[in-house]
C-alpha cells in the first residue's frame, strides 16, 4: 500500500461517498482510505461510519488543532490528504508541512471563483462556462498548481440546482480518474 489517505470533509459528503465506492470496487490496490476528519459534526461522518471508517472530529477552535491534528495523522500512518468539501483554512504551519500531499477538489474553473460559494458566483455573474479543479494546496487558499480541470457549459435556463447535480458528477469522475491514475502509476513502478 503506498498512499494511506486521510479525507477532510463538512458536508452533505457526497464526494466521500464517491471515494469509499470507488475503493470499495476492488480498483484502489495501492492505496486506502484510512481516516476521515471532520471540523463538526456533519451527515459526511454518517457516511464514513456506514463504511466502518475511522473518524476525528476536531474543531479549528482548538487551541491545540494542528498539534492534535498531526498527531492523529502520524497514528493513522497517513501518507497524503484529500479535502473533500472541507470548509476551513488550515493553518499555515500545517499546509507547509503536509505541501505536495494535500490536495482540494473545488468547484470552479479555478484561478475563477477561490472561496465559498463558487457555483453561486459563477451562477449569478451568468457564466455560461462553469467547472472543477483539483490542485494542490498551498498556502494560499485555492491557488496551488493544478492537477485537472474540467469545463461544464450552463444549458439555456438551467437551474442552480440541476448546475450542481452536474458540477457533482464531474467532480467525482475528475477524482476517480485521478484515483486509477495514482493507481496505474504505482503499479507501473
Ligand atoms: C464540493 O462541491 C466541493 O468541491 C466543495 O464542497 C462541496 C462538497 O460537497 N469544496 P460534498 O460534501 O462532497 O457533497
Amino acid at each position: 500500500m503506498n498512499r494511506s489517505w486521510a479525507v477532510f470533509v463538512s458536508g452533505k459528503g457526497s464526494n466521500l461517498k464517491n471515494f469509499l465506492e470507488i475503493e470499495a470496487s476492488g480498483r484502489l490496490n495501492n492505496q486506502r482510505l484510512s481516516l476521515v476528519v471532520a471540523d463538526k459534526a456533519c451527515p459526511a461522518l454518517e457516511i464514513a461510519k456506514s463504511y466502518g471508517k475511522p473518524q476525528f472530529v476536531l474543531s479549528p477552535k482548538e487551541e491545540a488543532f494542528s498539534d492534535l491534528l498531526i498527531e492523529r495523522l502520524y497514528q493513522e500512518q497517513i501518507s497524503d490528504i484529500f479535502l473533500m468539501g472541507y470548509m476551513r483554512v488550515l493553518p499555515l504551519s500545517f499546509v507547509s508541512k503536509w505541501r505536495g500531499l494535500l490536495v482540494n477538489i473545488h468547484p470552479s474553473l479555478l484561478p475563477k471563483y477561490k472561496g465559498l460559494r463558487a457555483v453561486e458566483r459563477a451562477y449569478a455573474a451568468g457564466d455560461r462556462k462553469l467547472g472543477v479543479s483539483l490542485h494542490h494546496v498551498v498556502e494560499h487558499v485555492d491557488s496551488g498548481e493544478l492537477i485537472d480541470q474540467r469545463e461544464l457549459l450552463r444549458q439555456e435556463n438551467e437551474s442552480l440546482e440541476d448546475i450542481f447535480v452536474r458540477i457533482h458528477s464531474l467532480e467525482h469522475q475528475i477524482v476517480e480518474d485521478f484515483l486509477i491514475r495514482l493507481e496505474s502509476e504505482a503499479s507501473a513502478r
